[in-house]
C-alpha cells in the first residue's frame, strides 16, 4: 500500500500491511489476531507530523474513527467528543457552527483529532492541553479501553506521554474537549493584536478570531493539499536567561519570548531566516519562502532529502547561535 496520499509531506513510502481502524472493536480485532496481534505496529493519523524515509515493515494502523457530538452540558463548560479520525479543522469549524466557541485560535492546524494530544498541538496562545477534558485509548496488548485525564498525559510544549512512555503502546480513539462557559477570547498573540489594530475591532467574537487565524495562517503557511509540508519543522528552543542574554549581545534582533519560569523561548523561524535559508532548496526539499520554520516538498521529494536539508539547517543554526534545533515531526 502506498503511503504517499497518507502523509502531508507527500513522501513516497510503502506499507506491507495497512488496517483501517474505525472503532475500539477494530483495534481489539487486531490485538486478538494470531499474527497481527504480535506484529510491531505504527499508528498513523493524518500523517501531518511524520517524515517517512523508508518503507514500513510494521503493521500500519490508519486511524479513521468518526463522530462529532456534544456529550455533556455543565455549568462551567460544554463537553464535546470527537472521533480520533476526524480532521482537526472540521472539529474546530463544527464547534463554532454549533455556537460552541473555545477552539477558534487553533483553526486550520493540519492533522486529525487523535493526533492532537500526541504532540499537544497549539497556536496563537492556546494548546490542546488547555481544552482537553479526557480521551479514550485502546491498549495494544490487552485490547482494553482506558480513559485518560489531562494530568495523566504529561503535556509539555509539543510533547506528551504518547510520544514517550505510551509511544506505540495504545491507540487514541476518541477525545473530549472542554469548552469553558462563559467564553473568553485569547488575544495575547502578536499576530492577533495586529489584526485588532488593523480592523479597529478590539472585542472580536469567536467567529472573527477564527477568520483572523485562518487568514494569518494562509498568508504564511503552505496548504498541505497544494504544497507538501508538516507545519513547523523544528520546535522553538527554550534557553536560560543567561544564554538568551549572550545571544542578544551578538544578535540584538533575535525574536524571544519570556516564559513563566524565567527561561526564554527563541523563534527558530527567525534564526533559520537569519542564516539565509528562506527559499533555499536541497534536492526536491526546500525552505518555505514565507516562513523559514516550514520545510516543503518542491515536488517529488524523498525522505532522505528532507533529512539532509534539516541537518544542514541544524548545522548552520548551531554554528551561528550555538543552539541545537530539535525536529518536531517524527522521523521514521
Ligand atoms: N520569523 C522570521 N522569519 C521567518 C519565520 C518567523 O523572522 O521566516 C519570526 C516572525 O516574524 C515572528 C517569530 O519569528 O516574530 C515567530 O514566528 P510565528 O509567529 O510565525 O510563529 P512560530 O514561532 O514560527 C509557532 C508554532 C506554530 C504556530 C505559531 C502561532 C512552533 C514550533 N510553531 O510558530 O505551530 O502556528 O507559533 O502560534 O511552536 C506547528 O507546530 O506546526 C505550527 C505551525
Amino acid at each position: 500500500v502506498s503511503l504517499k496520499p497518507y502523509n502531508t509531506f507527500g513522501l513516497p513510502a510503502a506499507a506491507v500491511h495497512l488496517v483501517r481502524i474505525t472503532s475500539d472493536a477494530d483495534v481489539r480485532q487486531v490485538v486478538d489476531h494470531p499474527e497481527l496481534g504480535k506484529a510491531p505496529k505504527f499508528i498513523l493519523g493524518g500523517g501531518s507530523n511524520v517524515i517517512l524515509t523508508r518503507d514500513m515493515p510494521e503493521l500500519v494502523l490508519k486511524i479513521e474513527v468518526p463522530g462529532l457530538r456534544v456529550v455533556a452540558e455543565r455549568d462551567d463548560a460544554t463537553i464535546v467528543e470527537a472521533g480520533a479520525g476526524v480532521a482537526w479543522h472540521s472539529l474546530v469549524a463544527w464547534t463554532l457552527d454549533q455556537g460552541l466557541p473555545g477552539l477558534e485560535n487553533m483553526a486550520l492546524i493540519p492533522g486529525t483529532v487523535g493526533a492532537s494530544p500526541v504532540q499537544n498541538v497549539g497556536a496563537y496562545g492556546l494548546e490542546v492541553k488547555d481544552r482537553l477534558e479526557s480521551l479514550d485509548t485502546v491498549d495494544l496488548v490487552t485490547g482494553r479501553t482506558v480513559t485518560l485525564w489531562p494530568d495523566q498525559c504529561a503535556f509539555g510544549y509539543r510533547d506528551s506521554v504518547f510520544k514517550r512512555a505510551l509511544a506505540g503502546k495504545c491507540v487514541i480513539t476518541r477525545v473530549r474537549f472542554r469548552l469553558p462557559k462563559p467564553w473568553q477570547p485569547v488575544l495575547g498573540y502578536l499576530d492577533l493584536e495586529r489584526k485588532m489594530a488593523e480592523t479597529g475591532n478590539h472585542a472580536p467574537d469567536a467567529r472573527t478570531i477564527f477568520d483572523w487565524v485562518c487568514s494569518i495562517r494562509s498568508a504564511k503557511l503552505p496548504d498541505p493539499a497544494v504544497i507538501g509540508n508538516v507545519g513547523s519543522f523544528f520546535k522553538n528552543p527554550v534557553v536560560t536567561a543567561e544564554q538568551c542574554r549572550d545571544i542578544i549581545a551578538r544578535d540584538p534582533n533575535i525574536v524571544h519570548y519570556p516564559m513563566p519560569d524565567g527561561s526564554f523561548k527563541l523563534a527558530a523561524g527567525w534564526m533559520i531566516d537569519a542564516c539565509g535559508w528562506k527559499g533555499k532548496t536541497i534536492g526536491h526539499a526546500g525552505v518555505y519562502e514565507k516562513q523559514a520554520l516550514v520545510l516543503v516538498n518542491r515536488g517529488g521529494a524523498v525522505g532522505s532529502e528532507v533529512q539532509t536539508l534539516a541537518r544542514a539547517i541544524q548545522e548552520s543554526v548551531y554554528g551561528r547561535f550555538g543552539i541545537r534545533l530539535e525536529a518536531e515531526p517524527l522521523m521514521v
